[in-house]
């Protein structure tokens, strides 16, 4: 508990809704519970960064990789990047110290705190409603896309909807039919941003959700893209997220995470 304090109130956060809506307590949370879940967890990553060099690969041109949801950067084969590419920009709403640390060598490295949806602002004054990935001229603001040769969303697309819906039932009290609306459409808008993209897309995220009990038996699943469809899974892999006795509850958690590349 003391390293997760020490953690909330020493990162620093450019973003104040990061830490207002939960996001920063989100990414301590993680962090703490990887470092429970080592064995488990490691093999995730590995499997990321191999699925990240597999992309890499398929590059004609390396000027820029964008990499939207780098949190903690274990799952992002940093070295290997700096040296392929002129740029690589690192994207999320929050950076803790440490992947702040593992950056610090590379002159071509960026890590950027931005809301890849460019929602949550209006989200969090009560606003149910998606922006849309592209402005009318096809541009985004903070990002030129065509500057980049590779796109990657990791580990991303099922949490968009999480923090921002739960935000706005707490607060708003929106119903299910509302927040179904929002999560769809923020699934949907994040798909068009990558696809807006010329460059390789490659896109890792959970596509189906477990639930074990004690005996190993399923007792529950559930699609994690609230149903919208999303670009054939190429490869995937089980992540046991939270395996048994990890936390207060029966049961353990298994995460298929699914590969996209194109
Ligand atoms: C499951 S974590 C994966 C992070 C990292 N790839 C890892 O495994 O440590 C999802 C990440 O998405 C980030 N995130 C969630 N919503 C976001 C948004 N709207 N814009 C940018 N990042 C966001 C969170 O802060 C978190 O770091």
């Amino acid at each position: 508990m003391l390293w997760e304090a020490w953690q909330y109130f020493t990162t620093p956060v450019a973003l104040p809704l990061a830490k207002e809506m939960g996001f920063l307590e989100e990414a301590i949370a993680m962090a703490a519970r990887r470092k429970r879940c080592r064995a488990e967890w490691d093999t995730h990553f590995q499997n990321c960064q191999t699925t990240i060099r597999e992309a890499v690969e398929r590059c004609t041109q390396k000027r820029k990789i964008v990499i939207m949801g780098a949190g903690s950067l274990l799952d992002v084969p940093l070295d290997y990047l700096a040296q392929e590419f002129d740029e690589v920009c690192l994207i999320d709403l929050v950076f803790l110290k440490d992947a702040r640390k593992r950056v610090k060598p590379f002159s071509n490295v960026r890590l950027i705190e931005q809301d890849v949806t460019d929602s949550l602002a209006a989200c969090q004054k009560g606003a149910v409603q998606a922006k849309p990935a592209l402005n009318p001229q096809g541009h985004k603001a903070w990002l030129d896309l065509s500057e980049v040769d590779c796109l990657v969303s990791l580990n991303l697309l099922s949490q968009l909807p999480l923090i921002p819906v739960s935000w706005l039932m707490k607060h708003f009290g929106i119903s299910e039919q509302q927040a179904d609306v929002l999560a769809k459409q923020l699934i949907n808008e994040h798909l068009n941003l990558l696809n807006a993209c010329s460059g390789v897309k490659c896109l890792i995220a959970d596509r189906w959700v477990t639930e074990i009990d004690t005996q190993g038996q399923e007792v529950d699943g559930f699609d994690p893209l609230w149903e919208v469809s999303v670009p054939e899974v190429q490869k995937s892999w089980d992540w046991r997220v939270i395996p048994l006795g990890e936390i207060n509850t029966p049961t353990a958690q298994v995460n298929r995470v699914g590969v996209s590349i194109y």
